[in-house]
């Protein structure tokens, strides 16, 4: 399904080393028309890492949305009751935030943002970032991609000599699997090589 004039949602968890290459993603999906609300948890609005600072994410993420990110539970709350997502992506999505999503726990602005849209029987798409996605994280993996509504982008491994439980999702797939899970598809092929 077109992006265009879908709102979609961009709630950022703290795996900064991909937050680059999901800013460049979200300028495509304005570029393709689509009405961007972006999220940050807890660690994208206070963390200052060799990646950047809290206040770069923050004037990124306004300049190409339009809008100032989200960055509180009370703030995310309304995307429940208002239902005003089409489409609401967790990118990236940490091992901790996956973990905490798998396991029913709310207590970040993106978590709050995943559950109060899920409860309206929308789309949700995780673009997994994380060094234990084959370790810890595989069952939490499992349990979302198991879940009603929850689609992912396609991943794999980045980089399986050094960190061989490291899986990571395709930035350029992003787009392409937002417009599946509008249609509440999974985009295939899930599993890639990087
Ligand atoms: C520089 C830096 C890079 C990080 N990269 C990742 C990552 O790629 N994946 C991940 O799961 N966690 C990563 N983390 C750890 C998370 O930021 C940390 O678990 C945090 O509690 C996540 O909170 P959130 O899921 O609410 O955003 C990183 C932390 C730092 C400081």
């Amino acid at each position: 399904m077109d992006l265009k004039g879908k709102k979609v949602g961009i709630a950022m968890s703290g795996s900064f080393c991909t937050f680059d290459k999901i800013f460049k993603e979200m300028e495509r999906l304005a570029e393709a028309g689509a009405d961007i609300y972006p999220i940050f948890s807890d660690a994208a609005k206070q963390i200052a890492s060799r990646f950047g600072t809290p206040e770069e994410y923050k004037k990124r993420a306004e300049e190409i949305a339009g809008r100032a990110p989200v960055m509180s539970i009370e703030g995310a709350e309304p995307i429940g009751p208002k239902g005003y997502l089409d489409v609401l992506a967790i990118v990236p999505c940490t091992g901790n935030t996956a973990a905490k999503l798998a396991n029913g726990i709310t207590d970040s602005p993106v978590l709050m943002a995943a559950k109060a849209h899920l409860r309206n029987n929308k789309p949700l798409v995780i673009f997994i970032s994380t060094n234990d996605g084959l370790g810890m994280n595989l069952k939490n993996i499992g349990l979302l991609m198991n879940t009603k509504n929850i689609y992912f982008v396609p991943f794999g491994q980045d980089d399986w000599q050094k960190k061989p439980n490291s899986l990571v999702a395709r930035a350029d797939m992003l787009l392409p699997a937002l417009e599946m899970a509008l249609e509440h598809k999974q985009i295939q092929p899930l599993l890639l090589k990087h």
